[in-house]
């Protein structure tokens, strides 16, 4: 009898079965670059290829679209006249169907007014990660909130993580803060997201600006707590990654020099410091590229062409078209003959680092650092240095500076998790911070070599059921 209905059940499931499909068959982007681009370019046929898969993978992670034709990225009229931190538009419900988001999160997005690092404001985009059960703040019985500083994204429009299915920097650090019961309110940089002003007038991200970075962070968590007056606590803590990491402690900086009420202390994760020895060391290939475009807005005659020869200004051009954040970027910023040598040891580059540089400047903390030793983006020995002359300079700094063996870029928040989650808490629990200037060095429990070095996932959405049985 038993197997008689289970026959009938099967054969009642087999009639109603329908094709399944791979899924690589389901991007949902043909882009493909036209002859006049390849030709102007100077691209092969290898290179146009790579180009072609790499925007396609970016534009399919596009949750919501391209952002110029979301109406949510256009700023309201009367911007322009908002002091900085005003609100100027809430998206309260975001549809998460097209995120990648951990079941049970919630997402809102905001438009707020920041500020330039030269002072003027300026619109931005933020998404707001809400937890099914947000902690409390003690000291407000409000919801406890993290301001998130993403990594580089990319420089262009497109490249904010706010319509990234995976709000770019996914389990690595906003998720595990919402999984963990923290608001996160996350800014997309000025000029990512937004790029024009209501009047039409291009908005370019002043990338590893630090002190604009810095601004972003501070005014989108002010526009929230006004978005959300009766649920966000006034009592907040910073974090960032890479471009993040200098943000933070460009928060830090800030805040020694325009004081935020309810600032509890920040992360700096991997941070950008001093680009001129950063880049030295590196070399890395993106930064001529993204740097130098927003420079031409930030420093009065600066021409790009200060750092790139006049194929890599082809290839900013039609990196630009594109809207090619990292991805595309690793296809094209690899070649020969595409920067003017020493490009970051130029006035106008020192000049800029005069700017936005972190270290060697008074901070008020609490400040915690961490940093991997085997980081090929940003260099621990530049982290030391910058630690070292700012705690030289300033003994009193109240720096926790975290140094994790092996750890590379964004791995070293996988291994250094317990340790920021448990400093975040501690700073919402009002427990006393480390003494000044302290330094912690760990090692993993077993062989270095046995772990897992590199992040080696990614996440893509499900379409169908038999994708997350
Ligand atoms: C590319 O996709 C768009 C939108 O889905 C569609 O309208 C267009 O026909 C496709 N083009 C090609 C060449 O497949
Ligand atoms: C195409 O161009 C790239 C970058 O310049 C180069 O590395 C590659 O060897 C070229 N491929 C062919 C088939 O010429
Ligand atoms: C600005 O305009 C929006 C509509 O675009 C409106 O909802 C908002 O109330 C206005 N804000 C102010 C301060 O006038
Ligand atoms: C557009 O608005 C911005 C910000 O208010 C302002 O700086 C810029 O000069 C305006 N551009 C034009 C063409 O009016
Ligand atoms: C969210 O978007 C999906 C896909 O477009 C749609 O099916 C669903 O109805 C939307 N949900 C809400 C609550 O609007
Ligand atoms: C750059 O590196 C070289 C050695 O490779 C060193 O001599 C020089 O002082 C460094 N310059 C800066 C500005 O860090
Ligand atoms: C930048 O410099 C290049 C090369 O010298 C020149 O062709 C171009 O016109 C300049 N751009 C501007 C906006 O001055
Ligand atoms: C950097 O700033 C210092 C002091 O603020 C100034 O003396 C120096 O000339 C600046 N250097 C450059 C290249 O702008």
């Amino acid at each position: 009898m038993a197997l008689i209905s289970l026959l009938l059940f099967w054969a009642a499931f087999a009639f109603a079965q329908q094709a399944i499909t791979p899924q690589s068959n389901t991007w949902n982007s043909n882009f493909s670059l036209s002859r006049s681009q390849i030709a102007r370019a100077g691209f092969n046929g290898t290179t146009a290829n790579n180009v072609n898969v790499a925007v396609c993978f970016e534009r399919t992670n596009w949750a919501t679209g391209s952002v110029h034709d979301d109406p949510f990225y256009r700023v309201p009229e009367n911007a322009s006249g908002m002091p900085a931190g005003s609100v100027l538009k809430v998206e309260q419900y975001t549809n998460t169907s097209a995120f990648t988001m951990p079941p049970n999160t919630a997402l809102s997005r905001i438009l707020f007014q920041s500020e330039t690092l030269n002072g003027p404001t300026v619109p931005a985009s933020a998404f707001v990660l809400w937890p099914w059960m947000p902690r409390r703040d003690p000291r407000t019985g409000k919801y406890a909130a993290v301001g998130w500083g993403h990594g580089t994204s990319g420089v262009f429009g497109e490249n904010a993580p706010s319509h990234i299915r995976n709000l770019w920097y996914q389990y690595s650090a906003p998720y595990i803060l919402a999984l963990q019961g923290y608001v996160v309110v996350a800014p997309d940089y000025a000029g990512l997201g937004v790029d024009r002003y209501a009047n039409g007038t291009e908005i370019r991200h002043a990338y590893l600006s630090n002190p604009s970075h810095a601004n972003d962070l501070f005014r989108a968590v002010e526009a929230a707590q006004k978005a959300w007056r009766d649920d966000l606590s006034k009592y907040f803590v910073l974090m960032g990654h890479s471009q993040g990491g200098g943000a933070a402690w460009g928060a830090a900086q800030r805040q020694a020099k325009r004081p935020v009420a309810g600032f509890l202390g920040t992360i700096a994760g991997s941070p950008v410091t001093d680009l001129v020895a950063q880049e030295n060391v590196t070399q890395a290939a993106n930064l001529p590229f993204y740097i130098g475009y927003g420079l031409e807005q930030t420093l009065p005659g600066f021409n790009v062409s200060e750092f790139l020869t006049a194929k890599g200004v082809r290839h900013l051009d039609l990196f630009r078209e594109v809207g090619g954040g990292q991805s595309v970027a690793l296809q094209i910023d690899s070649q020969d003959g595409l920067f003017q040598p020493e490009w970051w040891l130029t006035p106008y580059m020192q000049a800029f680092v005069n700017l936005t540089r972190n270290g060697g400047l008074p901070i008020e903390g609490p400040m915690l650092v961490l940093q991997g030793t085997a980081d090929p983006a940003v260099p621990n020995q530049v982290t030391d240095a910058a630690v070292k002359k700012t705690c030289a300079a300033y003994p009193g700094s109240q720096i926790e500076y975290a140094i994790f063996e092996g750890a590379t870029h964004v791995p070293v928040l996988y291994a250094s998790q317990r340790i920021w989650l448990d400093w975040i808490a501690d700073r919402f629990a009002g427990r006393e911070t480390a003494a000044p200037c302290t330094r912690s060095f760990y090692s993993p429990a077993r062989k270095l070599a046995s772990y897992q070095t590199e992040l080696e996932l990614y996440l893509e959405l499900a379409t169908q059921p038999y994708e997350v049985a």
